[in-house]
C-alpha cells in the first residue's frame, strides 16, 4: 500500500491522490530527463526520522539544480497528511502498538520528490509517497553485505572542477547508481562502494561508507571527505553527532581501499536500511567487530 499526497498551493495540507492510478504527465521533466531531486526518510514509531535534515538537504540539492521548491512548511504539512493516510490504511503492528504510535515497529519509507515539471507549466511537480520499507534492507542490518569496489570514472577533485555534474546533490538521475547495483548482483555481491579514478573511497550507490578503528581504549569513526563529490549523508551526520557525544574520535578521509581492508568494522549507512555491516570486499572477508556494531546500532536506534 502506498499513500500519495501532492503539494498543491490550493490544498495547504496537500492533495491526497490514488497511488494505484496514473497521476503524472508523461511530459514531466522529472520523467523525461530525470530532472528533479528527492529524499527517502524512515517512518517508524510515529516519527519521520531526521525530517529536518532531509528537508535541509533537499533544499540544497534543489538550489544546486536551480529548481524552485515548495517551502519546508508545505512539505511538513503534506508529509503529515501522507503518514496519517498511510497509518489509517494499515493494521497496527502488534498489541498495544496502534499504527503511528511510539510503540509501532512497522517501518515505512517516506519519499519526497520535486521535479522541474512540465516545460510549459513554469512550475515543478512535488509529492510525498509513503510505502512499506523493504524486508531485504532489514535483513542486511544483521546479515551484512558483500561489497564490490567499482570505479566511478571521475577523479576525487571533479566536484569542484565541474559543478554542472551535480556531484553531491540527490537528483532523480539514479540510473547509473541502479546499474552499479545490478552489476554487483550479477557478480554475486549485494552492494557497491564507488572508488574515484585516483583511488579514493567514495560512497555506495545509496549509502555512505563508515569505518571504525579501535586503538586501545580509543574508538575512531571515519567517513570519506565530502570534497570528493559524495552526498552528505544525514545518517552519517547523526551517527557522528552521537558518537562524538559518546567520546569517539571522528575523522574525514581521504580514504583508500586498504583502509577498509584494515578497519575493525565497515558499514554502509543510510536512512532506511540504517547500518549494514560489510562482510567482504571484492570477495575478501574483512573484520566485523561485534561490539562496535552493537554500540553503533544503539546510536542509530536513538536517532530521531
Ligand atoms: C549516493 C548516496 N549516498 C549516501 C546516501 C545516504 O544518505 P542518508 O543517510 O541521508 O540516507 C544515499 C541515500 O540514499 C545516497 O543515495
Amino acid at each position: 500500500m502506498t499513500a500519495l499526497v501532492f503539494l498543491d498551493p490550493s490544498h495547504p495540507a496537500g492533495r491526497v491522490a490514488d497511488a494505484a492510478s496514473p497521476q503524472l504527465s508523461v511530459l514531466d521533466q522529472g520523467v523525461t530527463r530525470g530532472d528533479g531531486v528527492f529524499e527517502s526518510a524512515l517512518y517508524t514509531g510515529g516519527v519521520v526520522r531526521k525530517l529536518e535534515a532531509h528537508l535541509a538537504r533537499m533544499a540544497v540539492s534543489a538550489a544546486s539544480c536551480d529548481l524552485s521548491m515548495p517551502s519546508a512548511e508545505a512539505w511538513r504539512a503534506a508529509i503529515a497528511t501522507a503518514v496519517a493516510a498511510y497509518d489509517a490504511a494499515r493494521p497496527s503492528s502488534g498489541p498495544g502498538a496502534a499504527a503511528g504510535t511510539a510503540g509501532d515497529t512497522h517501518e515505512a519509507v517516506v519519499k519526497l520528490v520535486a521535479t522541474r515539471g512540465l516545460e510549459s507549466a513554469g512550475h515543478g511537480t512535488s509529492w510525498v509517497a509513503v510505502s512499506p520499507a523493504s524486508e531485504l534492507g532489514r535483513r542486511q542490518r544483521t546479515a551484512g553485505v558483500a561489497v564490490v569496489l567499482l570505479d566511478r570514472g571521475y577523479d576525487s577533485t571533479v566536484a569542484e572542477r565541474a559543478p554542472w555534474l551535480l556531484m553531491g546533490a540527490k537528483t532523480l538521475s539514479y540510473a547509473v547508481n541502479m546499474a552499479a547495483l545490478r552489476h554487483a548482483r550479477r557478480n554475486g555481491a549485494d552492494d557497491v562502494i564507488f572508488v574515484s579514478s585516483d583511488g579514493r573511497v567514495l560512497e555506495g550507490p545509496t549509502s555512505t561508507v563508515l569505518l571504525a578503528v579501535r586503538d586501545g581504549d580509543t574508538k575512531r569513526l571515519i567517513t570519506p571527505m565530502l570534497e570528493t563529490g559524495i552526498l552528505p549523508g544525514t545518517t552519517q551526520g547523526a551517527i557522528f553527532a552521537a558518537a562524538e557525544a559518546a567520546g569517539w574520535e571522528l575523522g574525514y578521509g581521504p580514504l583508500v581501499p586498504q583502509h577498509l581492508m584494515e578497519a575493525d568494522a565497515v558499514w554502509l549507512v543510510s536512512s532506511v536500511r540504517l547500518l549494514a555491516p560489510v562482510n567482504s570486499l571484492d570477495g575478501i572477508d574483512i573484520a566485523r567487530d561485534a561490539r562496535l556494531h552493537e554500540e553503533l546500532t544503539a546510536m542509530v536506534d536513538a536517532i530521531r
